[in-house]
């Protein structure tokens, strides 16, 4: 079986008016809220994990009645696994605007992704430089090697100034940035981050978990040469993630998962490794993942950019603007001339612990979103917010209810405080007593009852 026919992908853009661009799935589910009532859930923690699009949900209905083992079995379920995973592959590579000749690797997420690069960076090139503003993905996988990190200054012209100082005072192989702030949204200027690395003759890679899912991102275009994304922040969140870019040092990189399939031959003192992608992707591949993220990609490339804009611009604006109208509300910003940014807001409210508004919101307004640090620790501290800041996110099921609910329950918060009592459950507030019932869930032959379980971690 050479080919499988496009992806089936029924995609309707909804929008109008603050109402969701695309269906997704935790629309319809209700949250429990202290005071025994059952609200339908705000999510406002895109930025976090993005709920699943009912597109994928659905092809993944279809596909899994042919879902075999990959590259290994003549059965005709094995050939069409194999085929929806190779094709897969490519929807993502055309999603992002991937060269012909580019590789794309089939990861875990973004981290994943970031990890195999930084195994395939020629040690002989110089350094990777990073900025202190990256999530801790595109930190700490380069500190393995050589690495210079390059403090942000307080306009982006000065940061790009400083990155360029930084990347031309001693050999770089690689610069590697995100393409947005996971703590404020702000986007930086790729084409400006492509020009200084080549200038010095480095490559660059772009950390695209938060900027993919909202905004078209074409590599070739861009020149960019690595791009790293994750499928759980893509409306597809069943496991897997992508590196998309050169070949040849993905080629030269050691196998970064040895196993099965990822070679050509063994022997009992020899191994010749599989080119990429392959070479990274031994054991068992995820189709499913797989296919859920080209299905998310297919399904988010059919919807007009700008209705995807404007859905996002609207709710953003409406975030923005009602977070600047509560007392003692101060939103989180890198830069001062910043020019551009995608709906994730930070923020932290005078008075109140940022753990402790999270879990009122939660409890009292059905909200969630995140607080902490937001795994970008460097950035939180020297943003002056190392004891926490609350982050509200928006996607393409958000409406302005959600948010308008935020902004309400924010103004009580600020005016009335809480009405339930609240203490530190292993490090994170949590309602006390906690009366709400963890949902009925016919998982893995048991049913979950009782309060719900508390977080195993920190986390932030
Ligand atoms: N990186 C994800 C976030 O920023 C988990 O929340």
């Amino acid at each position: 079986m050479a080919t499988i026919a496009p992806f089936l992908h029924p995609c309707t853009p909804a929008s109008r008016d603050g109402e969701p661009l695309l269906p997704v799935s935790d629309a319809r589910s209700l949250t429990p809220l202290v005071d025994g009532r059952n609200v339908r859930y705000a999510n406002l923690d895109y930025a976090a994990s993005a709920p699943a699009l009912d597109a994928v949900t659905r092809q993944l209905e279809a596909v899994l009645p042919y879902y075999a083992s990959v590259h290994r079995g003549a059965g005709y379920a094995s050939q069409v696994s194999t085929a929806l995973y190779e094709r897969s592959r490519e929807v993502v590579g055309e999603f992002v605007g991937a060269r012909s000749d580019d590789v794309v690797v089939i990861t875990r997420n973004t981290t994943d992704s970031l990890n195999l690069l930084a195994t395939a960076v020629p040690s002989d090139q110089g350094d990777v430089v990073v900025l202190d503003v990256e999530h801790h993905a595109n930190l700490l996988p380069w500190r393995r090697g050589g690495c210079r990190v390059v403090p942000l200054r307080s306009t982006i012209a000065a940061t790009l100034a400083a990155l360029e100082a930084a990347v031309a005072s001693s050999p770089t192989a690689l610069v590697a940035v995100t393409g947005c702030s996971n703590v404020t949204g702000e986007l930086l200027p790729l084409a400006r981050l492509v020009e200084i690395a080549h200038r010095h003759g480095a490559r660059i890679v772009v950390d695209g978990a938060q900027l993919v899912p909202h905004r078209r991102v074409d590599i070739a275009a861009l020149g960019i040469d690595y791009l790293a994304l994750s499928g759980h922040k893509l409306y597809a969140p069943h496991g897997a993630g992508a590196l998309v870019g050169r070949r040849d040092w993905l080629d030269a990189a050691p196998a970064y998962l040895a196993g099965g399939g990822a070679v050509r031959e063994v022997t009992a003192d020899h191994v010749e490794w599989a080119a990429a992608p392959q070479r990274h992707e031994g054991g068992s591949p995820n189709v499913l993942g797989a296919v859920a993220l080209a299905t998310a990609c297919e399904t988010l490339a059919l919807v007009p950019e700008g209705e995807l804009l404007a859905h996002e611009a609207e709710l953003a604006g409406l975030l923005r603007d009602g977070l600047a109208g509560v007392p003692g509300v101060s939103i989180v910003r890198i830069w001062d001339d910043s020019e551009e940014s995608v709906g994730v807001v930070t923020f932290t409210v005078d008075g109140h612990d940022a753990g402790r508004a999270a879990a009122y919101l939660s409890a009292e307004h059905g909200i969630g979103v995140r607080d902490g640090r937001f795994c970008a620790h460097p950035l939180v501290a020297r943003l002056g917010h190392a004891a926490g800041a609350v982050r509200a996110s928006l996607g393409v099921g958000s409406r302005r209810d959600d948010v308008e609910r935020l902004v309400d329950a924010l103004h009580t918060l600020v005016r009335d405080g809480e009405t339930w009592t609240y203490a530190l459950d292993g490090g994170r507030w949590a309602p006390s007593p906690d009366p709400r019932r963890a949902p009925a869930l016919p998982a893995l032959g048991i049913t979950l009852g009782g309060a719900l379980p508390a977080s195993p971690c920190e986390g932030d």
